[in-house]
């Protein structure tokens, strides 16, 4: 059976949730793989264990019953089962003597996309996981790469990332990963959430609808696109466009962080909530974010809107504008001359 992309997206989707109900949001920033699991799941393994340990060794197994199994919440979808059934086999083999009917006509099985799934019970709904910042991440770099250094510097992190299948990203319809542009000796960083369409294809950030208007932002600063270093949380395109999971983002972070640890800007503009989540660590209203300085990696950090944000509800723009100008003066830029 050969399924469609959307399908095979629907029961990518599936699988995820599937290992966050399992508690695996997070397949990078565990410190300590004993603290991995959430509490719950880790009881209940230790007593699964424990009950192991105590049964004696040589208990004849009990036959096999068909056991009634709780399916987690969003686990992948199953077929449902087929209307004709087999007789099962007589002991010795041959063919039993009542035969069996076919089971009733069924309504179809509901399936994990059918509806919304009932929430999980309270002792089995996983938390989602704390964002960690990017200083929290590794330590902070003791060594400056020389400016010479830098290029070559970069090329290792992206042979390093390779034709990456870390992540589910590698399976969500990527065509090109999208590792940065720009600068490696810029002083001023922009970060994204992740790559569109227009990036996926071309393989470079922001150069479709939103990579417009930032480069447009780029130039009322008075700087050109190719002065600044651009990259994104992700570097793979999320199907749809839709948020980076968490275990996306995660498993690519520490692509970004070594990259800002070679780059060392002096400023590094957030752009929207998922790249101020990520490199910050914090999970707040962009609005609530805005207008103040934070920190990582050594860079200061100013947060604003994302451009794709701003395409879609331009009254905003005048506010983004006052969050350029606060990095202006940090930078000693002057605003270009209109033309
Ligand atoms: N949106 C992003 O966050 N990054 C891109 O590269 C393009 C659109």
């Amino acid at each position: 059976m050969s399924l469609t992309s959307q399908e095979n997206l629907q029961h990518l989707r599936a699988y995820v949730d599937y290992l966050r109900d399992l508690g695996i949001y997070d397949l990078y920033r565990r410190e300590n793989p004993e603290t991995f699991l959430p509490e719950t799941v880790r009881e209940a393994f230790a007593a699964s264990a424990k009950r192991m340990v105590a049964a004696p060794q040589t208990a004849a197994k009990p036959p096999a019953q068909p056991e009634a199994r709780t399916v987690p919440r969003s686990a992948p979808p199953v077929s449902p089962p087929s209307v004709t059934q087999r007789a099962p086999m007589a002991a010795s083999g041959t063919r039993p003597q009542e035969p069996v009917r076919p089971a009733p006509p069924q309504p179809p099985a509901a399936t994990y996309f059918d509806s919304e799934p009932a929430p999980l019970p309270p002792e089995l709904a996983a938390p989602m996981p704390k964002p960690v910042s990017f200083d929290q991440l590794a330590p902070l770099p003791t060594q400056i790469i020389p400016a010479a250094e830098r290029v070559a510097a970069l090329e290792a992190i992206r042979a390093d990332i390779g034709d990456c299948t870390r992540c589910p990203l590698a399976y969500g319809g990527r065509h090109k990963i999208v590792f940065a542009d720009g600068d490696p000796n810029a002083r001023l960083m922009f970060v994204g959430e992740g790559p569109g369409a227009d990036e996926d294809a071309s393989g470079l950030p922001f150069v479709g609808k939103a990579g417009q208007l930032l480069n447009n932002m780029i130039r009322a600063m008075g700087l050109q696109r190719e002065e600044v270093y651009i990259a994104n949380i992700v570097k793979c395109r999320p199907p749809g466009n839709r948020t980076p999971e968490p275990i996306e983002a995660n498993t690519c972070s520490p692509f970004l962080l070594r990259q800002i640890d070679i780059v060392r800007p002096q400023v590094i503009v957030a752009l929207g909530g998922t790249a101020a989540t990520y490199l910050l660590g914090v999970k707040q209203s962009l609005s609530s974010l805005r207008g103040r300085w934070y920190s990582t990696r050594g860079a200061k950090v100013a947060v604003t809107y994302h451009p794709a944000f701003l395409l879609r509800d331009p009254r905003q723009k005048g506010e983004a504008w006052k969050d350029l100008q606060m990095v202006m003066v940090e930078l000693g830029l002057k605003p270009a001359a209109k033309a």
